[in-house]
């Protein structure tokens, strides 16, 4: 079977057997920020961004992400430049072991695009789907509540496409 979608900015074709998910696909292409958990949409770990919104990439088809657009944590930095969320992550010390830490990341980038003042009940209720057994999630949410706050005060947050 054959699909076209755009992945990190790229237009790309690709072949896969019926069945494939989008996690076996990516982890296959050595996107490695998709983490292989649960299998079963329960930890988070395989969390990407489907037409900017956060997904399981372990329940979606190959065959249905075609005229997507996919989005993966490597489109968010480069070696230069870490992604805001990534830099106060490590600035809070939010990342212990690290595999949660891509899946949240992408969450909290959706909540950013879709939404306008930011408090931290829909922060935690972003998050709800990111299994994490090191941190308790106090770091994650202090980061996350400083860097998508202060994009809002700098004007940042329109700048990067946000809808308000
Ligand atoms: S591996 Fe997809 S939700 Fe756990
Ligand atoms: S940092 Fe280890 S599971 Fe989240």
């Amino acid at each position: 079977m054959k699909v076209q979608f755009e992945l990190n900015g790229r237009l790309v074709s690709a072949t896969h057997l019926p069945g494939t998910t989008l996690m076996e696909f990516l982890r296959g292409e050595e996107f490695y920020s998709v983490k292989h958990g649960c299998d079963h949409g329960e930890c988070g770990a395989c969390t990407v961004l489907m037409d900017s919104r956060s997904v399981n990439a372990c329940l979606i088809l190959m065959h249905t992400v075609n005229g997507r657009k996919i989005e993966t944590l490597e489109s968010f930095s480069t070696h230069e430049r870490l992604h805001p969320l990534q830099e106060n992550f490590l600035k809070e010390g939010a990342a212990q072991c690290g595999f949660c830490t891509p899946g949240m990341i992408l969450s909290l980038e959706a909540l950013d695009r879709e939404s306008g003042e930011i408090d931290e009940v829909q922060v935690r209720d972003a998050l709800n789907g990111n299994l994490c057994r090191c941190t308790g999630y106090v770091k994650p949410v202090k980061a996350a509540l400083s860097t998508l706050k202060a994009s809002r005060k700098t004007g940042n947050h329109e700048d990067e496409g946000g809808d308000s």
